[in-house]
């Protein structure tokens, strides 16, 4: 591993729904339980409006990975159907970025309960530790030529 890669600290872009993942994330934040710093946090109002769109714009715009979170399956979503939306869209987003060269482990779909601010600050840690491992996000070393 190089001085370069060592270094390298990702940037996560995390789309999380208002009614459950964002509650977590903020539970995470009240109980002090320790995360890196490295995620941004966007709030929407359910994972089903997280259009596959928002998730390439982050990766064209650097993000190095992208976190989308959200009430858990089969029926905590406060529209009944918004994270069933979402596990199609990211499940046919991933082969298409792979299609691209992109790898599909740069997304990452979770459920996470407003209850659940230890399993927020888990996925952080361990989705920091796996871009990591990935390196850079591709298309911004592309930029760099
Ligand atoms: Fe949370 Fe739909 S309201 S996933």
């Amino acid at each position: 591993m190089s001085e370069a890669q060592k270094d390298f600290e990702p940037k996560i872009v995390g789309f999380l729904c208002n009614w459950c993942a964002y509650a977590g994330a903020d539970l995470a934040g009240v109980s002090r339980i320790q995360y890196p710093p490295n995620i941004r946090v966007i709030r929407v109002m359910c994972s089903g409006r997280i259009d596959p769109a928002f998730i390439l714009e982050a990766l064209k715009n650097g993000a190095d990975g992208v976190l989308l979170a959200g009430c858990h399956l089969p029926s905590d979503c406060h529209y009944l159907s918004g994270n069933f939306k979402a596990l199609r869209r990211v499940t046919l987003l991933k082969r298409v970025l792979k299609d691209f060269g992109i790898e599909p482990e740069r997304v990452r779909l979770e459920w996470v309960s407003a209850s659940e601010g230890d399993k927020f600050a888990a996925v952080v840690r361990d989705m920091v530790e796996q871009i990591k491992k990935l390196g850079p996000n591709p298309l911004k070393m592309e930029e760099r030529k």
